[in-house]
């Protein structure tokens, strides 16, 4: 009877071993001593309509952004009118999956809607009503979530791409040079607890490094808590040098910030831009010379990708202690931005699993980075 009990014992660990074995190390274990690693969604995915999507978010990732959903046209379209409903299910598909959740963005020059800007009459805004707009926006949107969303890009591209100045915004012309005091300040009283961000991309420019040090300084000496940057993380297969971007989050860190990668991806595809930024005005009409791997990625390029997965992973983890979260700008690559933009209508391969939501080389090489950083 013994003997039988203890077979049947060894038999179930044996399974329990083979199924421990088989299921396959997720982002959000590999990673849950050293920062989250999330994605941003899209509604299908949020309302199930994509399930598969949806499944493997669940699977891998344990924080989540909104790719558009809480941006300033799509929450609050026009005066006193919200369209709470999607971001509403966002944040309890979050919830109910135990996620950090994300609020993105409540002060950007883009998706903004005109009336914004506007007085009653449709006039450019005095100070004082763009003040008004935006305090009632924030309080109302951060409000609602308040100790729901963990975490706000308060603040979106508010630096230039040529000398690391003040972009020249309607909040800045408008508002003057205390826009970004103004939407901390908001954030902050509407949900204190929340942590609040600066976010932007093309960060490893030394001249965006700087001018985010000076924007960040100021919000400092008046008082106002910056969680952490938020670099964007749209990169290029080769640039920015693995370097580049370590400087900055080195440079960030030392202003007692933490960092965060906000909207990874890797664009493959040429880039007829010469800026190497991530702006999204700048859009570039049709042209098949730039949309090269329409029937698959080459196993050459697939491992470039790879690569390039793997060094910024290594990366990461080496600098763990001042990064709190890596978020994927998409989930697979069907749903990625980088299929129309900066040229419409591409096949682009940005992301860590494809358009048949399974796993590219690039996430196992991911998986591996901390192995790697231990050596
Ligand atoms: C910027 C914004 C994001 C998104 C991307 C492109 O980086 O912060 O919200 O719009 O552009 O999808």
């Amino acid at each position: 009877m013994r003997a039988k009990k203890k077979l049947i014992y060894i038999a179930l660990t044996g399974l329990g071993l083979g199924f421990v074995q088989k299921s396959a190390p997720t982002l959000k274990d590999t990673f849950k001593d050293d920062f989250y690693v999330g994605a941003a969604l899209n509604y299908r995915q949020i309302s199930g309509q994509d399930a598969k999507a949806t499944a493997l978010i669940k699977q891998q990732f344990n924080t989540i952004s909104p790719e558009n959903l809480l941006k300033w046209e799509a929450v609050h379209p026009q005066p006193g009118k919200y369209n709470f409903k999607p971001a509403d299910d966002y944040v309890a598909f979050g919830q109910q999956n135990k996620m950090f959740i994300i609020g993105h963005t409540l002060m950007w020059h883009q998706q903004t809607p005109k009336w914004v800007f506007e007085d009653e009459k449709g006039q450019p805004a005095s100070r004082e009503v763009l003040l008004k707009h935006l305090e009632e926006h924030i309080n109302t949107v951060v409000g609602r979530y308040k100790g729901k969303i963990g975490g706000w890009d308060v603040v979106n591209e508010a630096i230039d791409d040529q000398q690391g100045e003040l972009r020249k915004t309607k909040w800045l012309e408008i508002l003057g040079e205390d826009f970004a005091a103004k939407a901390f300040e908001y954030a902050h009283k509407a949900d204190p607890k929340a942590q609040l961000y600066y976010n932007d991309y093309s960060l490893y420019r030394p001249e965006k490094r700087e001018g985010v040090i000076k924007l960040v300084k100021g919000l400092q000496a008046k008082g106002i808590k910056v969680t952490a940057i938020g670099m964007q993380g749209h990169y290029g297969l080769t640039k920015p040098s693995i370097e580049q971007v370590e400087a900055s989050i080195v440079a960030f860190a030392k202003l007692g910030v933490h960092v965060n990668f906000t909207e990874l991806d890797i664009d493959v595809l040429p880039n007829p831009s010469k800026r190497q930024g991530a702006d999204i005005a700048e859009t570039f009409s049709a042209d098949e010379k730039y949309n090269v791997y329409t029937s698959g990625l080459p196993d050459s390029v697939q491992q470039k990708l790879t690569q390039r997965y793997a060094d910024l992973f290594a990366l990461f983890h080496k600098h763990r202690d001042v990064i709190d979260r890596i978020t994927l700008w998409g989930v697979t690559d069907a749903d990625s931005w980088l299929n129309d933009w900066p040229i419409r209508g591409r096949t682009s391969y940005p992301l860590l699993f494809d358009r048949s939501y399974q796993p590219k080389p690039a996430l196992q090489a991911v998986l591996q980075a901390v192995k790697k950083d231990k050596i």
